[in-house]
């Protein structure tokens, strides 16, 4: 092991933030489960084995709510944090991390075992820690005054609550063994999450880590945001009402979001060095990768719109590719880039360990994402080993890092 690598230029960790104890505990939690996505996406590339739908929810929920959500929260806690908190605050954040990793993992436990009432029964302490983590949000946000990264956090939370209280009550109709809610619920649980949750998180990433290139331009963020958090309500609406023309008003705002995205950021591409070892190239990417999801996203409803194909005939390669666009492209990346940035004054491991990690993870997915769209299934056999090798060796690095404490920076106790 060698000294801290003095290559990895960033910006400032979460050392100061009064809430590095539970942003570290998140963070560690968050890559141990993911490891369960890695290995049951690793078997699956190899088409040697069918997988049961238990182990397929496993591996989607072990990377939405067990990698991505936890991430938020400790997003979340550092974005928010600033300020010396009150003893009760302390409490309340101390107490609602510990729920959150152990709530997520035991969901994630619940969906392994296919017992529809486990299921039921314990996503209702994730759905407290998701609404315990909007009302601190809620609360700190009426104190400050906030950066676009904080409005598209905040934002995000909001959809990401109301995808949480839809997947619990289907959990529940499951148990119950009668839905209560419309059939689109189905749909609309995952797509509001990945334009009202997902793409703003990976834009408030962008935001926070990349600055536009224009220091004048508040108003236009704003604007961006507003159209991905209003796709995300619209979109739960034109499901759960069965509008299908809605849809087409979808399209409308996941593309006037992505333009003023693209005219904000463009300029922060073109000038990047994809060769130093930084978090800048995982959030540059990141940022990419919602350009790429955009497209997908837009091919697939304007297909569905004019008829070219129905629900149950729509390409799902090109549905997989989406999905593993913005999981692994866009949160995967931008997550990386903050625990890299976060563990920066231990970056003590080995030189080209940020080399291996961002050139497996994402030359990796390109291929797979060929590989789903062409339906050229050597691809996916090929390339998942390559991004699930990287991911693997980044959740060790990241994983060591975050539960060892720093020895050479020693903050005072805030609390
Ligand atoms: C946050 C991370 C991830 C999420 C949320 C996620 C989500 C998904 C979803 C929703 C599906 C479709 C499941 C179904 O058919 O019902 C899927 C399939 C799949 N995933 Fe992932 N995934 C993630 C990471 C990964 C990783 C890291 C790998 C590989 C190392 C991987 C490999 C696969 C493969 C091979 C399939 C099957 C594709 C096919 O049917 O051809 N995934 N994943």
């Amino acid at each position: 092991m060698s000294a801290r690598n003095p290559s990895l230029e960033g910006h400032e960790g979460f050392q100061a933030s009064p809430w590095k104890a539970e942003i570290r505990l998140l963070f560690a939690v968050a890559a141990c489960v993911f490891t369960v996505t890695v290995l049951i996406g690793l078997l699956n590339g190899q088409k040697v084995v069918t997988l049961s739908q238990n182990v397929l929810l496993t591996h989607v929920h072990a990377g939405t709510l067990g990698w991505i959500t936890l991430g938020v929260f400790a997003l979340s806690l550092w974005l928010f944090g600033a300020g010396q908190p009150s003893a009760r605050e302390s409490q309340l954040i101390h107490w609602t991390s510990i729920l959150a990793a152990v709530a997520i993992p035991v969901y994630v436990a619940a969906f392994f075992s296919g017992n529809f009432l486990a299921r039921a029964i314990f996503g209702f302490p994730v759905l407290i820690a998701i609404v315990a983590f909007l009302g601190w949000v809620v609360w700190k946000a009426t104190r400050a005054s906030l950066g676009i990264p904080q409005w598209a956090v905040l934002g995000a939370l909001v959809t990401l609550t109301i995808g949480g209280l839809l997947g619990v009550s289907l959990q529940i109709g499951f148990a119950a063994g009668k839905q209560f809610l419309p059939g689109g619920a189905f749909a609309a649980h995952p797509s509001a999450l990945v334009s009202g949750y997902l793409i703003l998180v990976g834009m408030a990433v962008s935001e926070w880590r990349l600055r536009s290139t224009r220091n004048d331009d508040f108003r236009l963020g704003i604007a961006q945001i507003s159209c991905f958090f209003a796709s995300g309500l619209l979109v739960a609406v034109a499901f759960l009402a069965d509008v299908v023309p809605l849809l087409g008003l979808n399209t409308l705002l996941l593309l006037a979001g992505t333009v003023i995205y693209v005219l904000r950021f463009a300029g922060r591409a073109s000038g990047a060095a994809w060769t130093t070892r930084s978090s800048e190239r995982f959030f540059l990417a990141s940022g990419i990768f919602i350009v790429v999801y955009v497209a997908l996203t837009l091919v697939l409803t304007i297909g569905l719109v004019s008829g070219a194909f129905t629900p149950d005939t729509i390409p799902t390669g090109v549905l997989l590719a989406g999905d593993h666009t913005m999981f692994i492209g866009v949160m995967t990346n931008a997550l990386l880039g903050l625990i890299q940035d976060g563990t920066r004054e231990q970056q003590v491991f080995w030189p080209w360990e940020n080399d291996v990690i961002f050139w497996g993870v994402n030359v990796g997915l390109i291929g797979f994402i060929i590989g789903l769209i062409t339906g050229a299934t050597i691809f996916e056999r090929l390339f998942t080993p390559i991004m699930g090798l990287g991911l693997l060796l980044a959740i060790v690095v990241y994983a060591t890092l975050l539960i060892r404490r720093p020895a050479a920076v020693r903050v005072a106790p805030t609390r």
